[in-house]
């Protein structure tokens, strides 16, 4: 599998969220995601539809929606307009993660899971994993951008790899919060395909965000 990289807008210039979306336009083999927050799930809030809207107008890449949110079945009507590509939800806010998964499967190209840190690879059944697009492993406890790593993380994207192995599947392995030239070659040894970066992509001081996509690849 190729690496993605997906530039968390959250650490963009929202002053000027056009020049930072064309400068990663010159990119290539990227996914631009998109944190949405609601203010109960994670103690933030972000943007959301009309933002989006905006957005999809600019970018050429595709959209990959995180929704760190108690309803996901409610943002999935919402958004359904927007063009997303990807739609990741968190396993703890779901109690019936079956009928939200084909819900979104109907209406998204690639649908996703997401679990906290503190939440175990073992939560999701088997049978899931064969039906799901993208497994997103959080690196950080959500809500922020610019926090730190939690190393634990790797032993969960090893979890995940060797039952993709053994049993065929074709789940992506995403993995979000406080990634850097120092840790992604070890998430990609382990297994990840597709690393999430906000801060350390948008810090770059000369806005050369090829030179930090390329250090994470
Ligand atoms: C955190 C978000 C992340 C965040 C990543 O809740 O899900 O996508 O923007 O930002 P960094 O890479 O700065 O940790
Ligand atoms: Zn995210």
């Amino acid at each position: 599998m190729s690496i993605i990289v997906s530039p968390s807008l959250l650490s963009a210039n929202f002053l000027d969220l056009k020049t930072d979306i064309e400068s990663l336009n010159k990119i290539d083999d990227l996914w631009l995601h998109l944190d949405i927050m609601d203010g109960h799930f994670v103690p933030n809030l972000t943007f959301g539809e009309p933002v989006l809207n905006q957005i999809k107008t600019v970018c050429k890449h595709k959209l990959d929606a995180h929704f760190m949110v108690t309803d996901p079945d409610f943002f999935a009507e919402n958004f359904k307009n927007v063009g997303l590509h990807n739609f990741t939800f968190h396993w703890e806010a779901v109690t019936h993660h079956d009928r939200l998964i084909d819900k979104l499967k109907s209406m998204y190209a690639s649908v996703g899971i997401s679990l906290n840190p503190s939440t175990p690879v073992s939560v999701i059944p088997k049978y899931l994993l064969g039906k799901i697009d993208l497994i997103l492993l959080m690196s950080v406890n959500p809500g922020f951008g610019g926090q730190k790593f939690i190393p634990e993380v790797i032993d969960k994207v090893i979890e995940l790899d060797r039952l993709r192995h053994e049993n065929n599947f074709k789940f992506q392995i995403q993995v979000d919060g406080g990634i850097n030239d120092q840790n992604a070659g070890y998430l990609i040894q382990a297994g990840a395909n597709n690393l999430v970066a906000g801060s350390y992509i948008f810090s770059e001081p000369n806005k050369d965000y090829l030179s930090r996509v390329n250090k994470i690849r």
